[in-house]
């Protein structure tokens, strides 16, 4: 019954049974196809983890701070390959949207687009295009986690916002724990990359730390970009990335998706995708005993691996 409640249902992927969006079927073989280039920057997350965040960072970084450049849509930018928006909105009773070729056609898109190459995606690993998954690509990725509590919240109020769910937090909390929201199981992602973290062409950030210094965080991808900032750059990115900033910020905030969903009734959550930016949100959501479960879950998979969150 908690599958009912999840509009757009699953299918299970690869050998871990990742659990993906049913129309990602339509994209994964030209996704393991994609020819990679050497100077291709990928971002690579669980979904709530800071994505959004850091591929403003590493775009402005990688583009030698242009503000200007920066105010073209992030999805225009830096596409998100395993989009699969097209295929929900065939399936649904609404008049199809005006829709981008980002969006229409994302690996088709990205195959085509003129390098350096910057490409954001949610898949796992193991169903990353297959030259990224050599240890030897020259591809740069920078993977971004977050605790599991607060990605758990945070990926509640995305899906009852942007991907029609319905149900209650306790019932998604269920899916979340037993790997069947989309991108799960949420540890396989997280700890098959930190498996790869010393990789040199590898940088494994987490939202706290984005959360905690920032300006070091930028400090970092840009030696991992190999890009020179003065101090007063990474001040001036630092305060461009902050929370209330990027709130503020028309090309970083999904609006004219939800403005979709909104205007045919396909979701009565209210909020943006800026929504608090916080680090333990979920003590407002998550009851005693549910945060003591997450506390246990959390720890029987980071235990003997090194990985604190
Ligand atoms: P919350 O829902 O907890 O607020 P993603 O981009 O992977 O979908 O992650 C979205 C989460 O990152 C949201 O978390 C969002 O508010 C948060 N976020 C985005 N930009 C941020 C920033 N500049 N500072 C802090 N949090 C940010």
């Amino acid at each position: 019954h908690f599958l009912s409640a999840y509009r757009k249902g699953y299918v299970l992927c690869g050998e871990k049974k990742v659990a993906m969006p049913t129309r990602y079927a339509d994209l994964a073989e030209s996704i393991l196809d994609l020819p990679i280039r050497d100077d291709d920057v990928w971002v690579v997350s669980h979904p709530k983890t800071g994505t959004t965040w850091t591929q403003e960072m590493v775009w402005l970084i990688g583009h030698d701070l242009d503000y200007e450049g920066a105010k073209v849509n992030l999805p225009a930018r830096f596409p998100f390959i395993d989009h699969t928006a097209l295929f929900d909105y065939r399936t649904m009773d609404i008049p199809m949207p005006d829709l981008p070729e980002f969006v229409t056609d994302s690996v088709g898109f990205i195959d085509r687009l003129a390098g350096p190459r910057f490409i954001k995606t949610h898949l796992p690993y193991q169903l990353l295009p297959t030259q990224l998954q050599d240890p030897k690509s020259k591809a740069k990725m920078v993977y971004v986690c977050r605790n599991a509590k607060d990605t758990c919240v945070s990926y509640y109020h995305h899906c009852r916002l942007l991907e029609g769910y319905t149900g209650d937090f306790h019932d998604f909390c269920e899916l979340f724990l037993a790997g069947a929201v989309c991108f799960g199981p949420f540890w396989d992602h997280v700890l098959d990359f930190w498996a790869r973290r010393d990789q040199p062409n590898v940088l494994f950030l987490t939202y706290e730390q984005l959360k905690q210094d920032l300006a070091g965080v930028i400090r970092r991808t840009a030696a991992f970009l190999g890009k020179q900032m003065t101090d007063e750059q990474v001040e001036q990115l630092r305060q461009h990335l902050s929370f209330e900033s990027m709130k503020n910020n028309p090309a970083v905030n999904y609006e004219e998706v939800i403005e979709i969903n909104r205007k045919y009734n396909l979701i009565t959550e209210a909020g943006s995708f800026m929504r608090s930016g916080t680090v333990g949100n979920w003590k407002g959501l998550m009851s005693p005993e549910q945060s003591l479960r997450f506390d246990k879950w959390s720890q029987e998979h980071l235990a003997g691996t090194g990985l604190q969150l």
